[in-house]
């Protein structure tokens, strides 16, 4: 299984998944990395890993169809089966969703289907648990449709809220269960326990 990432800021996930890779944990191939952010660590840890990487934004594709067409472009050039996003700040473009429909996971810091959808990412998801004085929060993670947030959910795991958690306390409790369960799910997928058909 060869997986084509998504990722806009620190990559912390996507870097999570390539460790998982490498430690045989996780039985795929990371094979190329995509960021709307030239300077984002995202890129610089494809560098590292050795991993081609491609800048594709607004500015490099100011025409919304061809950047689609160049993300698709690269995911196929590179034999992409699954695609990870990895804290992507942008939505997929309808060729990209069609083609690979079904086959593109995202990872949400929370309980979907609550604090999800447009505005909720980064702290203002974990701003949002705090405010609704919610005792457990989690990591989501979810087929990506083109709605925010709101395609089928498939693997969560809960994380409590502390009474005196701070939103970037409660942010870095949870970051700590998503590196686990999205390397976890993605394997899931590879031996077949979880087929993405049945979504
Ligand atoms: C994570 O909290 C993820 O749930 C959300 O964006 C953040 C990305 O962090 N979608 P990183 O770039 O993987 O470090």
């Amino acid at each position: 299984m060869n997986i084509g990432f998504l990722a806009s800021h620190g990559g912390s996930n996507m870097q999570a998944i390539i460790d998982a890779a490498k430690k045989g944990t996780l039985h795929a191939r990371p094979v190329v990395v995509i960021s709307n952010n030239s300077g984002s660590t995202a890129l610089e840890r494809a560098r590292n890993e050795g991993i081609p990487g491609f800048y594709l934004s607004g500015k490099t594709h100011p025409d919304p169809d061809r950047l689609d067409e160049a993300i698709l472009n690269t995911l196929l050039a590179y034999s992409v089966d699954i695609v990870a996003l990895a804290g992507y700040m942008k939505k997929l473009g309808p060729k990209t969703l069609a083609r690979y429909k079904g086959r593109v996971l995202n990872i949400h810091p929370a309980l979907l289907p609550e604090h999800g959808g447009k505005g909720m990412y980064g702290i203002h998801v974990h701003e949002s648990v705090i405010a609704a004085r919610e005792t457990e929060s989690g990591v989501t993670i979810h087929l990506v449709n083109d709605e925010y947030d709101r395609g089928p959910i498939i693997a969560q795991v809960r994380v409590p809220v502390k009474p005196d958690d701070t939103p970037e306390v409660l942010a870095a409790r949870v970051l700590i269960e998503e590196h686990k369960l999205y390397p976890a799910t993605l394997e899931r997928i590879v031996t077949g326990e979880i087929n993405l058909d049945d979504f």
